[in-house]
């Protein structure tokens, strides 16, 4: 079923994924607004970047399954890599390569018409800030502008919805700002739907309008930023949102707190 939403950019439907019999996501079952940032949040292991695989086609789910700009991820996966842009965990571009030879490897990949690509790739270099380095190896690149070209190579093809797995670990504070910056003008120019991860609370809080928080492979906590940190308490930080809903006292099961808190949040906005 292709249908088109208006509404909602991802719609997930108790997606899970076991490794063996270790169950790394586990039912999850939630929808992300179009062109919001949402950022999902949890400690190592939660099973963040193992959503974001099967969200992005790359893992197929053991059950369950999601659709991502209206396409079905298991019945569609096609439609739905067409319609994303995925930055990985870890740094993907080539080294060997310049920027401007891998922007033009993945202009290819994702069938950009050759009469065509010059020009999209000078947009993209531009709107990154690129355009001096193009040529530059991408081994004599600093990490703050490889994330930078990542971006780039994963806007090209002005995807609806683009997932980043962590785009600002091992950044300087400036190199991290820049990312913010550019991470906002998407957002606000091109209205694209943000899926983000990251262990920053700062950079949650300031750049996302809805978090979900997972631990051990569910979704323990659901809201906007002010929303969670009311619920946990007076002059509560994300960070303490974070302990709360992910620290290590809480068991396989939601709590009875967070149960009742989440209930809370959720009467208060309908
Ligand atoms: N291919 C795999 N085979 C077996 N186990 C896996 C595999 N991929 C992930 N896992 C396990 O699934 C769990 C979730 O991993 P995942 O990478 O999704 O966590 P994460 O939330 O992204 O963590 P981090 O914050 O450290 O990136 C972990 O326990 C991990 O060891
Ligand atoms: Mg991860």
């Amino acid at each position: 079923m292709d249908s088109k939403n208006t509404a909602v950019a991802i719609s997930i439907k108790k997606l899970t994924r076991c490794f063996n019999s270790f169950t790394a996501v586990s039912a999850i079952d939630f929808d992300i607004a179009q062109g919001i940032t949402f950022g999902l949040l949890g400690s190592n292991g939660a099973g963040k970047t193992t959503t974001i695989k099967m969200l992005t086609t790359l893992l197929q789910p053991s059950s369950g399954t999601a659709t991502v700009g209206g396409h079905d991820i298991i019945t569609s996966p096609q439609a739905v890599r067409e319609n994303i842009g995925y930055i990985p965990q870890l740094f993907s571009a080539d080294a060997e390569l310049s920027g401007y030879e891998n922007l033009l490897m993945s202009a290819k990949l994702y069938g950009i018409r050759s009469s065509e690509r010059k020009s999209r790739i000078a947009q993209v270099l531009e709107f990154m800030g690129l355009s001096e380095f193009a040529n530059r190896l991408v081994r004599d690149y600093s990490g703050g502008m490889i994330r930078k070209l990542e971006i780039a190579q994963a806007i090209l093809h002005k995807p609806k919805v683009l997932f980043m797995d962590e785009p600002t670990t091992g950044l300087d504070p400036v190199a991290r700002r820049l990312v913010w910056k550019h991470i906002q003008e998407l957002h606000r120019d091109l209205h694209t739907t943000i899926i983000l991860t990251t262990h920053d609370m700062e950079e949650a809080d300031h750049l996302c309008s809805m978090l979900g928080f997972m631990s051990r492979g569910k979704i323990r906590a659901l809201g906007s930023p002010a929303e969670l940190k009311k619920a946990v308490g007076n002059n509560a930080t994300l960070n303490d949102v974070f302990i709360h809903f992910t620290g290590s006292t809480i068991s396989d099961e939601d709590t009875y707190d967070n149960t009742r808190q989440m209930r809370q949040i959720l009467n208060a906005r309908n």
